[in-house]
């Protein structure tokens, strides 16, 4: 069902009103500063658009995953400087959401004026998607903004119930766009459609493989996840990250999938996981006792470019190998550049957030690449076909 969106409210008079606006400012800090600011740069349309309507806008996040108590390691006071340079103008700190004064300043802000929101998972109600909580939420505004796409996947009381005292309810621009191209390329995409998977483990990958293969033309798997099918075909794995309880259903999807499920024909390994490490490059019937395989070797980067390029929907999600320890990065590597050679021949490419997201941005490519959601576990939920508490508590479109 399609939810009503933030540009529908376009000629409604919001001049004054209190825009509640759930975002996803859960970055990463480092020495008490915002490291990636890339989830606050996604939520600006959002914040812009309210303000030049007159808005006050007030925001809710939450940051880490604190235990439902204060916790000054997750306070999210170290964002408002990020947010204000991003926005260029002050940013209040709302300290105590919960408390009558937080509703008397929300209502004291000016018109256009910003206030974030400490942590909503200080209070131990949120990840209980507590009414009252909720209810407390829902006073300090006027109206309902969601634009948290990276929490959708999430029913708290700042993401779900919320969303139905406090009316309308709708999507922001970030929300709206993540759903559109994700939906698209679920739904209705130019063919040859092709989604590449990798990660360590099958098991977070089974929802999505069993959503994706009816709809894709072709599955690329890389990641230690390749190990558990290579078990599946009989194939010695050596030290490789095997889950031995899902051989046998990686067996089933082997039969079912047949040539649509495509496996790397070889792999980089080692005996250990280490950037000083002694590294060969196998097929991938010729892994060793003692030796794991840690990236997809280059005649698999080849053919998954190939793949890669033929396609007009490209769907990725999850690293080729251990990219975070050189040279095992070679795949994942690869995979961002032929997606953004891909884009470049206009095929539309989607990257989940996470691990991906992380590695095309480490490889400068994130603005060649049609869409990088800003959600991980949100974009994974919602290619395993999953209803997203935070998009269905939405007002219909
Ligand atoms: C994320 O980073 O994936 C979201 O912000 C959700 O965070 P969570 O997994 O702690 O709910």
């Amino acid at each position: 069902m399609a939810k009503k969106t933030l540009d529908t409210l376009a000629d409604q008079p919001l001049e004054g009103l209190r825009a509640l606006v759930r975002v996803d400012f859960n970055v990463p800090l480092k020495d008490g500063r915002v490291a990636d600011a890339t989830r606050i740069e996604a939520a600006l349309p959002t914040i812009r658009w309210l303000r030049e309507r007159g808005c006050r806008v007030v925001l809710l996040s939450h940051l880490g995953r604190p235990k439902g108590t204060p916790d000054p390691k997750y306070s999210l006071a170290p964002v408002v400087s990020a947010l204000e340079s991003a926005l260029g103008i002050p940013v209040a700190f709302l300290a105590e959401p919960m408390s009558d004064e937080a509703v008397r300043t929300t209502k004291q802000l000016k018109r256009g004026g910003v206030l974030l929101a400490e942590n909503t998972r200080f209070a131990a109600g949120e990840e209980k998607n507590d009414q009252g909580l909720a209810e407390r939420f829902a006073a300090l505004g006027d109206f309902y903004v969601n634009d948290a796409f990276g929490s959708a996947h999430r029913a708290h009381a700042s993401t779900e119930a919320v969303a139905h005292l406090l009316k309308p309810a709708v999507a922001g621009f970030l929300m709206a766009r993540e759903l559109a191209y994700l939906g698209q390329a679920l739904e209705h995409p130019a063919r040859p459609f092709v989604a590449v998977l990798g990660g360590a483990k099958i098991s977070g990958k089974i929802d999505v493989i069993e959503h994706l293969l009816p709809r894709v033309d072709e599955i690329l798997i890389g990641g230690a996840m390749a190990c558990t099918f290579f078990a599946a075909m009989g194939l010695e794995t050596g030290i490789s990250l095997v889950e031995a309880e899902r051989v046998e259903m990686a067996r089933g999807l082997l039969e079912r999938a047949g040539p649509k499920l495509v496996l790397p024909s070889g792999a980089v390994v080692a005996q250990a996981l280490a950037g000083d490490a002694v590294v060969r490059t196998v097929a991938r019937d010729a892994i060793e006792v003692g030796w794991a395989m840690y990236d997809v070797d280059p005649a698999t980067c080849s053919d998954f470019r190939t793949r890669i390029l033929r396609a007009r929907t490209v769907i990725w999600n999850g690293p080729m190998g251990v990219f975070e320890t050189p040279p095992f990065d070679r795949g994942t590597l690869a995979v961002a550049e032929a997606l953004a050679e891909a884009t470049q021949h206009g095929a539309v490419t989607v990257v989940g957030g996470g691990d991906s997201a992380a590695a095309l941005a480490a490889a400068g490519l994130s603005a060649s690449i049609t869409h990088v959601s800003t959600g991980g576990g949100a974009s994974l939920e919602f290619l395993e076909g999953k209803t997203l508490p935070g998009v269905a508590a939405l007002d219909d479109a």
